[in-house]
């Protein structure tokens, strides 16, 4: 099983162009995952699909989704709009008044979250959200699952970005999945960066934008200061890839962008193809 993860695709944020940097790059994205094979079994998009939640920018985003004719799978992050994202991209039902919802992909569960409170830059998780996530965990207790929201509930390193360790929206989610093992891993977006981190002992794995990335900065920064330190870059187009062989769920970090080969499978590389096949054994 394959899951494509795709985030923070910021359509619309220049509203009058429709040839703006995040379409392009979005194409590229999408061009990527068109091109693997095995092709992903879904795509998963963890949020800010619409820089202002315009439905201009969701049809945008249906149209070029479309393309890689697979099950796509959204949920919302703080700059989406609920109502217009609702009306582009319909999901499966789900908490009633969110974008929260459930869905079989083979063995495996994934449980979508809805992290957004309308007007806030950070996460949101209210008793109703965790309650429906508790209950749904206790429906489905034998089912490997699959977390995805788009606020991470860890902090990253990326100082301006990060969540209070204690906020309440953490601490609530944190009481519904510590001491769940059907969970097998979290997976989120909103940092703009790759990262892998650990949290509540489930696996974390942050996917990187498909629009512009954040700049990789640990230092402290202070709101009353601007230091003229970089913090937006264009680095390439990203998103990332899961896979579940029935044992583990594992994650691949890539780009958008073409790469020189340096070597390819000739008898030379047979050498070592072979080696490693004879030294693992038979499956
Ligand atoms: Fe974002």
């Amino acid at each position: 099983m394959l899951i494509a993860q795709i985030t923070d695709v910021h359509l619309g944020f220049e509203p009058d162009n429709a040839s703006e940097d995040n379409r392009l790059r979005l194409d590229r994205v999408v061009a990527a995952l068109d091109a693997l094979s095995p092709r992903p079994d879904a795509l998963l998009v963890t949020g800010d699909i619409a820089d202002r939640g315009t439905a201009e920018a969701y049809a945008q985003f249906r149209e070029a989704g479309s393309a890689l004719g697979c099950s796509v799978y959204c949920c919302p992050g703080n700059h989406d709009r609920r109502d217009t994202f609702r009306t582009a991209l319909p999901q499966p039902d789900g908490l009633a008044g969110f974008i929260q919802y459930g869905f079989d992909l083979g063995e495996l569960r994934v449980l979508v979250l809805d992290t957004l409170e309308e007007g806030r830059h950070g996460g949101s998780f209210c008793e109703s959200r965790a309650e429906w996530l508790a209950a749904e965990l206790k429906r489905h207790v034998d089912r490997p699952t699959l977390i995805a929201l788009h606020h991470p509930p860890i902090a990253s390193g990326v100082a301006w970005m990060d969540p209070a360790p204690a906020a309440p929206w953490i601490e609530r989610l944190s009481e519904v999945l510590r001491s769940q093992p059907q969970v097998v891993k979290i997976v989120c977006g909103h940092i703009h960066r790759p990262i892998a981190a650990t949290w509540q002992g489930h696996g974390v794995a942050v996917c990187a934008a498909s629009a512009a990335q954040l700049s990789l900065d640990f230092a402290p920064i202070d709101p009353d200061t601007p230091d003229g330190r970089a913090m937006v870059t264009d680095a390439p187009p990203a998103f990332a890839l899961h896979h579940w062989n029935g044992r583990e769920l594992v994650t691949h970090f890539a780009v958008a962008q073409d790469a020189q080969v340096l070597a390819s499978y000739d008898p030379d590389m047979q050498v070592l193809v072979r080696k490693i096949a004879a030294e693992r054994g038979p499956s």
